[in-house]
């Protein structure tokens, strides 16, 4: 795989100029990156909202014949992007040029009369296209051209990555192939906007902004879309009072604490959503977590949503994390490489539980690279010494400053490899000391644990939170076992280069990344958590692993560790 080709994919998601992209030829990054073009989280935010308040979410008959729905449309205005998907059914994704646009398509659209049942009247953006058959649509029409939404299989991946010529390029490709794709970030901003509309029924000023891996750079295609209802725009909060004379205030309700505010207002959007929102279903409303929510299945986007509310901690590790991904491309890399890794041996699982979560996985990779001796990431100490005045950011008594001009941040000249990377990661992990210190970020190097959680990751913006208090000392064990495991089997000549001969029909054993994808070594790792029994030499299971791998030749199907 080229790495101009990935630059511009990263390019385009972190919303850098092309000025200051770096042409890249080889794995070696050696000068300090020109960070001038990136622009900051809250840029790229507030454009990419403003493009979504110009969009609609069509549902569309399957053949529909795309330049006639598009003539139909622009009807109304210029459009300026549209591209179709499917799920449970095929959508368009229209964005106009202008918001008028929305005014005209609206007076045009007309509210079902449905056969025994009755429709709730919400005009939303989320609309149905309907072919009255004087248009001929489908007569000799292909399908409209569908942008994926979802990742390869894992057999798929664990295939293609084995014709991959080096560990390197294997990484960069599995980047390229688990990062969010243009579309699917304009369909989670759009699917926020569609939020918005019901909860500013009661909040007109409010927004719904995304946060997490939808925006952080470390997004997977299909990872859950979380959403931060955002009421501190509302004006009148920091209204000046006049020192003499009449002045107005709102009467309002009042509660106990934020906490409960926040539980009321989740409650009764939450009850909107699930009584008015088109294509909301399954919505739970779980208010009594440390973080309320309110989490649903969106289905037309096929996104798994978490409504949030009061949430602000959450937005600035979401801009640091976004921050971090943009200094290096080797960092995002590198997260997307552990963390494929860690859910093909079920380390990390969709379910909440005791595991080790994506974001605490994420961290720890920013930790260790920011722990090699020459550090690819600064600490989040020295991003607050460069912040200017605008960073300013308390919440709730917390200091979160940090700089958001990127063009401050001066880096050394690191050139490991990403291979070398991922060794030196499994070998850190694989003997740090977890039973007595604690990760953080902030100040970039490991402190004494002030409580017993097995995994200690200090909260960058909350000193007092553990960001994996959940991980009990089990799922720690079977990460660091796997660790070591891994580390080892990079040091072997079997794994770390492509074999000389591919199979019949030009496929690879898996070796290198897509051989630590396969489940062999979490099988073999996971003999000592499950069953306390003592392993057989690692060099016997090793052999083994290879005889297998041998004798299934091409047939990398039967090796795939699923989803
Ligand atoms: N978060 C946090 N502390 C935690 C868990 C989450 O501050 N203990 C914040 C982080 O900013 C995180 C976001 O909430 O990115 C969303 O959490 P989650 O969905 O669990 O993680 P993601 O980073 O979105 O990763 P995934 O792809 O697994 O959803
Ligand atoms: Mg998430």
């Amino acid at each position: 795989k080229c790495f101009p080709k990935l630059h511009s994919c990263f390019q385009r998601k972190l919303g850098i100029s092309t000025a200051a992209m770096k042409t890249e030829t080889t794995n070696k990054k050696d000068e300090i990156e020109p960070k001038g073009g990136v622009k900051s989280f809250y840029t790229v935010q507030e454009e990419r909202m403003e493009q979504a308040e110009r969009s609609v979410l069509i549902s569309c008959p399957s053949k529909t014949n795309e330049k006639k729905f598009m003539k139909y449309l622009s009807r109304h205005g210029d459009i300026n992007k549209c591209f179709f998907y499917e799920s449970y059914g095929t959508y368009a994704v229209v964005e106009f040029a202008h918001k008028e646009s929305l005014t005209s398509l609206h007076q045009g659209t007309a509210i079902p009369s449905v056969n025994h049942e009755a429709a709730v009247p919400f005009k939303s953006r989320l609309l149905s296209l309907k072919n009255t058959g004087s248009l001929d649509q489908s007569s000799g029409q292909s399908a409209p051209l569908c942008q994926p939404q979802t990742t390869v299989p894992m057999n798929d991946l664990i295939l293609r990555l084995s014709n991959e010529s080096s560990i390197d390029q294997q990484i960069s490709s599995l980047t390229e192939m688990h990062q969010l794709t243009e579309e699917n970030v304009c369909l989670r901003y759009l699917v926020c906007s569609l939020l918005k509309d019901i909860a500013a029924a009661y909040f007109p000023e409010c927004k719904v902004r995304p946060f997490g891996s939808s925006v952080n750079g470390f997004g997977k295609l299909g990872c859950d879309l979380d959403m931060f209802l955002d009421l501190d725009g509302i004006s009148g909060r920091s209204l000046k009072k006049l020192k003499a004379g009449f002045s107005l205030e709102y009467q309002t309700k009042r509660s106990a604490s934020e906490r409960a505010v926040t539980q009321s207002i989740l409650s009764v959007i939450g009850e909107c959503v699930d009584q008015f929102g088109p294509g909301c279903v399954g919505v739970q409303k779980i208010l009594q977590a440390r973080c309320p929510l309110v989490r649903f299945a969106h289905q037309p986007s096929g996104f798994q949503c978490d409504l949030t509310a009061n949430n602000r901690v959450a937005m600035k590790s979401t801009e640091l994390l976004y921050l971090c991904g943009g200094l290096d491309w080797r960092v995002r890399c590198l997260v997307f490489g552990v963390r494929c890794w860690a859910r093909s041996h079920s380390i990390t699982s969709s379910i909440p539980g005791a595991w080790i979560t994506n974001f605490s996985l994420t961290v720890m990779v920013l930790f260790f690279l920011q722990r090699r001796t020459i550090p690819i990431l600064p600490t989040l100490d020295y991003l607050k010494e460069l912040a200017g005045p605008l960073d300013k950011c308390v919440i709730d008594g917390n200091d979160c400053t940090f700089v958001s001009d990127v063009s401050k941040i001066r880096l050394q000249d690191n050139t490991e490899t990403l291979e070398q990377l991922l060794q030196e990661f499994f070998e850190f992990y694989g003997s740090f000391a977890f039973n007595r210190m604690s990760i953080n970020i902030r100040k970039g190097r490991e402190q004494n644990k002030s409580d017993v959680s097995p995994l200690h990751i200090q909260n960058p913006f909350d000193a007092s939170l553990n960001v994996s208090k959940n991980v009990n000392a089990t799922q720690l064990e079977r990460f660091v076992g796997l660790c070591r495991e891994s580390a080892w089997m990079l040091q072997q000549r079997e794994f770390n280069a492509p074999p000389a001969n591919g199979a019949a029909g030009g496929t690879k054993a898996p070796w290198g990344l897509a051989a630590l994808l396969s489940p062999s070594v979490s099988q073999a790792a996971g003999v000592k958590s499950r069953r306390g029994k003592k392993r057989e030499p690692a060099s016997e299971r090793i052999k083994s692993l290879l005889e297998s791998l041998k004798d299934q030749g091409g047939k990398a199907t039967s090796l795939g560790a699923g989803k």
